[in-house]
């Protein structure tokens, strides 16, 4: 349509809300349907930061706030960052935006001139490579593989940079793989990129506090502190602390960084809403304890659901360090027919026909640029996990 702009023809919308809304369609036709589509927590946001919240409104703190957020929560990141991942960043380096996916939609509106590559590891979240078309940018795919964890290898990065490459994307724990990089491997990545002094590093850590057993979270710049100068580390409350509908995620970087950042959002959203911002200020300087209660459940369904998928023939799916995500392998299941007449031919028909015959809806890894896989959320119960790992295995076995 000639009234829409240019812009919109250079990106897709998103495959995960697109099969979340299909999975509500059918259960609003009175489907029985396990949704495995989405990206949040099932949990409710703990009550300590509801009551902030609520305290918040009571005190009148209903107003415009500084465009950057105000300046109790941005002294709270700086804690948080100096507490969790030995960084130091003042407030001024900090920045609040209206959810994690903002703040990078800022920092590529801040830096990105036509022509500017961004380098992204796939599979990769959706909404990456559109974001940075939007802004105007090129992403530049690397691919990763399922005997690698999925992790970016050096090799491959160093053959992806050009000289137009302004940014390098990182995101461990991932989604959708839930692969996440010990201190050796991030040191692999780093150590092309202090090679690459024009590369900028944007890492995003929003599943940070989401990995299981004994594994420890690191995050670029902890790991090399030459690149402290050249990153943004990006995080947020939502999926740590189930605060998906709050639309709080912040940064670390550079001041000049920041401050265009800044400049951008003052003329777009303005700072984030008021009571959501205290809410995040007790979120991160509150009692820690639901964490390793969130932990502990995420890493019950992780272990559920790679065992029956595993014990699926034509299934092969790797167990991953965090995030709430497995991404399994479906190679020999391409080019089968299902009991509908429907020939499999690609990861997209995968999930489309499990939705349609057995009401179980996940998402085609072709939309994360990497398949035939698919990717499951285990944000849900452990009942319902074990009823649509069922209702896959009776799938999958039903194709000829
Ligand atoms: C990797 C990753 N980054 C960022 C976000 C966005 O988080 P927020 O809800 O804070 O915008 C998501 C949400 O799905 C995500 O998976």
């Amino acid at each position: 349509m000639a009234f829409l702009a240019d812009a919109l023809s250079r990106i897709k919308p998103s495959a995960t809300i697109a099969l979340t809304q299909k999975a509500r369609d059918l259960k609003a036709q009175g489907r029985d349907v396990i949704s495995l589509s989405v990206g949040e927590p099932d949990f409710d946001t703990p009550d300590n930061i509801k009551n902030a919240a609520i305290e918040a409104i009571r005190r009148g703190e209903t107003k415009y706030t500084p465009v950057a957020g105000i300046p109790q929560l941005r002294e709270a990141v700086a804690r948080k960052f100096k507490r969790e991942n030995e960084l130091d960043y003042k407030p001024s380096q900090t920045i609040v935006g209206t959810g994690g996916k903002h703040v990078i939609y800022n920092a590529f509106l801040a830096t990105l001139n036509p022509g500017d590559e961004v380098v992204i590891p796939a599979p990769y979240w959706v909404s990456y490579p559109e974001i940075v078309a939007l802004c105007g940018g090129t992403p530049v795919i690397v691919d990763t593989y399922i005997d690698k964890g999925f992790k970016l290898q050096a090799e491959d990065l160093e053959r992806a940079i050009t000289p137009k490459t302004k940014w390098v994307l990182l995101n461990s724990p991932s989604n959708p793989s839930g692969a996440a990089y010990t201190w050796d491997e991030l040191k692999a990545v780093t150590d092309v990129l202090v090679r690459h002094p024009h590369v900028w590093v944007m890492t995003d850590d929003m599943y940070e506090h989401l990995v299981y057993g004994d594994f420890k979270f690191v995050t670029p710049a902890q790991v090399e502190p030459n690149l402290y100068e050249r990153t943004l580390t990006i995080n947020g409350v939502s999926k740590a602390y189930a605060m998906t509908g709050w639309r709080i995620g912040y940064a670390g970087g550079p001041e000049t960084l920041i401050k265009a950042m800044d400049t951008v959002q003052g003329q777009q959203t303005s700072g984030t809403s008021s009571i959501s911002q205290w809410a995040a200020v007790e979120a991160l300087d509150g009692p820690q304890d639901h964490l390793a209660v969130f932990r502990n459940a995420f890493q019950g369904r992780r272990d559920l659901i790679v065992s029956i998928l595993n014990q699926t023939t034509g299934i092969t799916c790797p167990t991953p360090e965090g995030a709430f995500y497995v991404y399994p392998s479906i190679v020999p299941l391409i080019g089968k027919t299902a009991p509908s007449g429907k020939k499999i031919e690609t990861d997209e028909d995968f999930v489309l026909e499990l939705l349609a015959t057995e009401g179980v809806a996940t998402v085609h890894g072709s939309s994360f640029g990497s398949g035939p896989n698919f990717r499951v959320s285990y944000a849900t119960s452990n009942d319902k996990l074990e009823e649509a790992g069922n209702r896959i295995q009776r799938f999958v076995n039903s194709l000829r």
